[in-house]
This record gives structure tokens, sequence and C-alpha cells, in this order.
């Protein structure tokens, strides 16, 4: 646990668009279930026991303001019992004064996918009571009484290099960290090493190490076949990556680089 920097909770499975860069245009997350509350609670209980200081994202491929209640439920939760810095990313379709009065998030990243451009998501600040600090194209930077840095992703699909899905006329070279730092949990409880990874895709069911409902996570991330993965990983011969990896071209995310923070660079 002492080398993982981002742990990422799927509070619920719902979202809202279909968006056809993501995987959500592929894998059906139009159902809502929810990550069962004592499950929730005993992860953390164990991340307090694991001394776990690091991040900790709220979503998966969900949109986690869709459920605002459970989101400030589950944050304020998180924040009572461990020293975390969290941090959500959302479509922004549910940002609203109301919704992230009082919400206990670190960092908010809003993206701007429909390209509406800067002077409506600064208006879209504005309105939800979010204090401007800092305009750099493409990011708007702001706060609130709570949340210590609000990030606005103006236009992103047209800034942002985004990713295909497999696609083996691209070989990758360099070696992927993001096993050794990342851990991920969706609804049902499965524990995926990788954020580009899914439960609901068949293409990574030998990458689900364990599941919640059945074992905890400090167990979970003793088993060999998890360790063995993280150590090819790290390892970096890509020859030796499983197709999956072999062809994917994500490179690390905010939160698994080697200075992690909420800047994009
Ligand atoms: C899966 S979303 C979940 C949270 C929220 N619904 C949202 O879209 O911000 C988390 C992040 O993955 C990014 N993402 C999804 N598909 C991508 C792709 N094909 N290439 C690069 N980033 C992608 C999104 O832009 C978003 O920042
Ligand atoms: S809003 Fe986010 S999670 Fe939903 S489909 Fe778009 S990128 Fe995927
Ligand atoms: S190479 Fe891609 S699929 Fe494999 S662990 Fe890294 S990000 Fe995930």
């Amino acid at each position: 646990m002492d080398k993982i920097q981002m742990f990422e909770i799927g509070l619920h499975s719902y979202c809202n668009r279909n968006c056809g860069w993501c995987p959500n245009s592929k894998f059906e997350r139009s159902t809502y279930k929810e990550l069962d509350e004592g499950i929730f609670k005993k992860l953390i209980s164990d991340l307090l026991l694991a001394d776990y200081n690091r991040y900790i994202g709220i979503g998966r491929y969900s949109e986690p303001m869709f459920n605002n209640n459970l989101l400030r439920d589950r944050c304020e939760y998180i924040k009572k019992h461990l020293n975390v810095t969290i941090v959500v990313n959302t479509n922004g379709d549910y940002l609203t004064r109301r919704n992230i009065e009082d919400l206990r998030v670190d960092h908010l990243a809003i993206m701007d996918y429909d390209c509406i451009g800067l002077d409506k998501c600064i208006n879209k600040l504005k309105s939800s009571d979010i204090e401007i600090q800092k305009i750099s194209y493409p990011f708007v930077y702001g706060r609130t009484k709570t949340i210590e840095s609000v990030l606005y992703y103006i236009d992103w699909p047209k800034n942002k290099l985004l990713r295909s899905k497999i696609d083996k006329r691209f070989k990758r070279i360099q070696k992927c960290l993001d096993p050794v730092r990342y851990l991920g949990v969706e609804v049902n409880g499965d524990v995926i090493a990788c954020c580009d990874m899914r439960n609901d895709n068949p293409d990574c069911k030998d990458y689900i190490f364990g599941n919640l409902y059945k074992e905890s996570i400090l167990d979970i991330i003793k088993k060999s076949k998890y360790l063995e993965f993280v150590s090819i990983m790290k390892d970096g011969l890509v020859l030796k990556y499983p197709d999956i990896c072999k062809y994917c071209e994500k490179g690390p995310s905010r939160y698994t680089g080697d200075d992690p923070g909420y800047i994009y660079k």
C-alpha cells in the first residue's frame, strides 16, 4: 500500500452521458447500483490500518455528482477517518451552488465536454459561487469555502489527446507504473489496478484481483496474482506485458505520475 498514490472508489455505477471517446459508449453505465455502505466503511477502516494518506478519487466510470447526497455523505466519512486528499472529476451537468455547498472534496475537475467555451464556463462557475482565481486557457482555476481547488478544463475534447481503444498498430514503448500506484474499486466490490481497466470489459477479467464483498483490500494486495502483475509492470519489459497493456496508449495520469497533483502536465 505504501506505493499507492491514487485509490479510486466507484460509489455508484451510473453516468448520465455516453461520450463517444469513453468506454461507456461500449459498456453499459445507465443502470444505477451503489457500493454497499458497510463495504465502503470497512474499506476506509482498512485504509486507516494501512496508514493510507495519499489521494482518494471518487468516480470510476460514473458521474459522481449525479447522486450528490451520496457523494457528500461518503466524502464527509472519508475526511472524518483518513488524512487524504479527495479528488473528483465531473462532467459538470449537476454543478449547482447547492450541490457543491459544504462538499468536502479537495480537488474538483470539471470537464467542458460540450466545448461551451471560456465565457460560458466562467458564468457556470460564478453561478455556483465558485471564486475564480486564475484563467489560463484551457484552464480556469477557482476555489470555494470547502474545495481547495476547482479546475475547469475548457474545450476538453479539442485540447485533450484522446486515447483510442486497443489499437494493435500502436506498440507501447514506455513502462506503465499505474498498477504500482493505483488501485480502484468498482461498485460490485471488484478490485482493479488500473483506471483504464473495467470489470465489465471481458478483456480485463484476468486483472480483477479480488472482491471486497468476499475479502479485505489488505488481503487482496497480498495475493500472488496481484503482486506478479505489479512486478511485471514495474520491471518495464514491455514484451512481457499482457496484450491489454502492450497496445495501450495511456501515459501517467495527474495522480499516478512522479509528481502527483491536480495540475495537468
Ligand atoms: C471516466 S471519467 C468519470 C468522471 C466523470 N463522469 C467525467 O467524465 O469527468 C474520468 C476521466 O476519464 C477521462 N476519459 C474518458 N475517456 C477518455 C479517453 N478516451 N481518453 C482520455 N481520457 C478519457 C475523462 O475525461 C475524465 O476526465
Ligand atoms: S461523462 Fe465521463 S464517465 Fe460519463 S460517458 Fe462521459 S467521459 Fe465517460
Ligand atoms: S498499460 Fe494501460 S492497460 Fe496496462 S496498466 Fe497501464 S494504463 Fe492500464
